[in-house]
């Protein structure tokens, strides 16, 4: 069985869509393995987004991620990864598709960085990587 590392990012936990977002993973079939809210410090996120060091939202970024409490999950199911990132749609919110969770609930405030609500791993290796920085232990 796959797995993946979602997080409800700082604007989704704000915004009370973490309920929001579990169900719409359950719903789909996936099941929840493990589960942790808390509001992460800016080591791991620098090794979770360091594909995209160097780039113009880099440090926005991690800013917005380490402003506040978020909810990580690792999440299991069969093909998964691609499945919630699926579930998740474009990155952009003004792009993502009505039915996605970045489509139904995104919102763009020509915000610098886009507040997306949600994060899903985009590969196995990338999964397991970021399953690594943030459960060392699952
Ligand atoms: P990325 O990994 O490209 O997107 P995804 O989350 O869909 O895998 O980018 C990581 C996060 O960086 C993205 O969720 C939001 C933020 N971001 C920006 O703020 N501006 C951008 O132009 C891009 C590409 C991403
Ligand atoms: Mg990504």
């Amino acid at each position: 069985m796959e797995r993946t590392l979602v997080i409800v990012k700082p604007d989704g936990f704000a915004r009370g869509l973490t309920g929001e977002v579990l169900r719409r993973i359950e719903a789909k079939g996936y099941v929840l393995d493990t589960l942790q809210i808390m509001t992460p410090d800016r080591d791991r996120l620098a090794r979770h987004y360091a594909e995209h060091e160097g780039k113009p939202f880099y440090q926005p970024l991690v800013d917005f991620m380490a402003s506040g409490p978020a909810t990580f999950a690792i999440v299991t199911g069969q093909r998964v990864i691609e499945g919630f990132r699926a579930i998740a749609g474009a990155t952009d919110p003004s792009a993502a598709a009505p039915g996605s969770i970045r489509g139904d609930l995104g919102r763009d405030w020509g915000l610098a960085v886009q507040q997306n609500i949600v994060h899903g791993s985009d590969s196995p290796e990338s999964a397991e990587r970021e399953i690594g920085i943030w459960f060392p232990q699952a």
